[in-house]
C-alpha cells in the first residue's frame, strides 16, 4: 500500500519536444528563479527568497502554463509569488512570459527590462516545499483547476484531501484566503465535502458561479468556457475557531 505522500497527484512530467531556444530559459535564466531548499529542520527567508522584500507571499499550485502567476507578478509588484509545477512544458511557458519572450521569437534568458523579480518557481510537486515554509506565509493560495481524478479508485490523488489540507491551513495567515477554481462539478462537491469534514476552513464565496473581485482567468479556464464548460469559484479561509 502506498504511503499518500508517495502518490502521484500530477499526470505529465513533459509533453512536446522543448526547442533548443526555450532550453536556454531551462538552463539559465530558470536555475536564477528556483529557490535552493534550507537544511532540513530550517525555513526559506522571506527577506532575502526574492529581488524584493515583499509585502504578501501569494502560492500557486500547478500553474500550468503560468499566465495567471504572470499576470498578477505584473499586476502586483509589491507582493512576492511562488509557483510550483511539474510539467516542464508550463515551466518554460512560465519563463517565456516573465522573461517577455512568450510572444516574440527570441528568448533572451533574462528578465525582461525593468520588470520586479518577485516570481519564484518550483519546477516540481508543490509538496517539496511545504516544510521549508513557515506558518501563516501566505495571504493567498491558489489551486486552480486541480487534475479531476474522476475515477473513485483515483480519489486520493486529488490534491484537496485531509493531508494536504492540514498543510495549508499550517500556510495560510490567519487572514489569508485558499481560492480553489474548477470546471468539474464533482470535484467543486468533493472539495467542499473534504473541507467541511477536516472542519479548519470556511467557504466566504456566496455565487460560486460568479468570479472573485480581480479574478485572472487561466489558460485552462478560457478554454473551458470557449467549449461550454462553467466554472466554479470556492473562496476559503480559515476558521477563527476549530
Ligand atoms: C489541469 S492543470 C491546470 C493548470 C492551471 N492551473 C490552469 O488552470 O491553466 C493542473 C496542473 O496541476 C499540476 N499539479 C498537479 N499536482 C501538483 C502538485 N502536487 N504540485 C504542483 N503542481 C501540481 C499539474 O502538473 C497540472 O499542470
Amino acid at each position: 500500500m502506498p504511503q499518500l505522500r508517495d502518490l502521484r497527484f500530477f499526470g505529465r512530467r513533459k509533453g512536446k519536444a522543448i526547442k533548443p531556444s526555450k532550453q536556454r530559459l531551462i538552463d539559465e535564466l530558470l536555475p536564477k528563479l528556483k529557490p535552493v531548499l534550507p537544511k532540513e529542520g530550517e525555513q526559506f527567508d522571506m527577506n532575502t527568497f526574492f529581488g524584493i522584500h515583499p509585502q504578501e507571499v501569494w502560492l500557486e499550485i500547478g500553474f500550468g502554463g503560468g499566465e495567471h502567476i504572470a499576470e498578477l507578478a505584473k499586476l502586483y509588484p509589491t507582493v512576492g509569488f511562488i509557483g510550483a509545477e511539474p510539467f516542464l512544458n508550463g515551466v518554460v511557458s512560465l519563463l517565456a512570459h516573465l522573461n517577455g519572450s512568450h510572444e516574440k521569437q527570441t528568448t533572451h534568458a533574462h528578465l525582461e527590462e525593468g520588470r520586479t523579480d518577485n516570481v519564484r518557481i518550483w519546477p516540481d510537486d508543490v509538496r517539496d516545499l511545504f516544510p521549508f515554509f513557515k506558518d501563516g506565509l501566505f495571504q493567498r493560495i491558489f489551486l486552480l483547476y486541480p487534475d479531476p481524478w474522476p475515477k473513485a479508485r483515483h480519489a486520493e490523488r486529488r490534491f484537496i484531501n485531509a493531508a494536504n489540507l492540514k498543510h495549508l491551513y499550517r500556510l495560510l495567515a490567519p487572514n489569508g484566503q485558499l481560492f480553489v477554481a474548477t470546471d468539474v462539478a464533482d470535484y467543486a462537491a468533493w472539495a467542499i465535502e473534504q473541507v467541511a469534514a477536516d472542519g479548519c476552513f470556511e467557504q466566504i464565496n456566496e455565487d460560486i458561479t460568479c468570479p472573485p473581485t480581480d479574478w485572472v482567468p487561466t489558460r485552462y479556464e478560457k478554454k473551458g468556457i470557449e467549449a461550454g464548460r462553467k466554472p466554479i469559484y470556492l473562496v476559503f479561509s480559515k476558521k477563527r475557531t476549530k
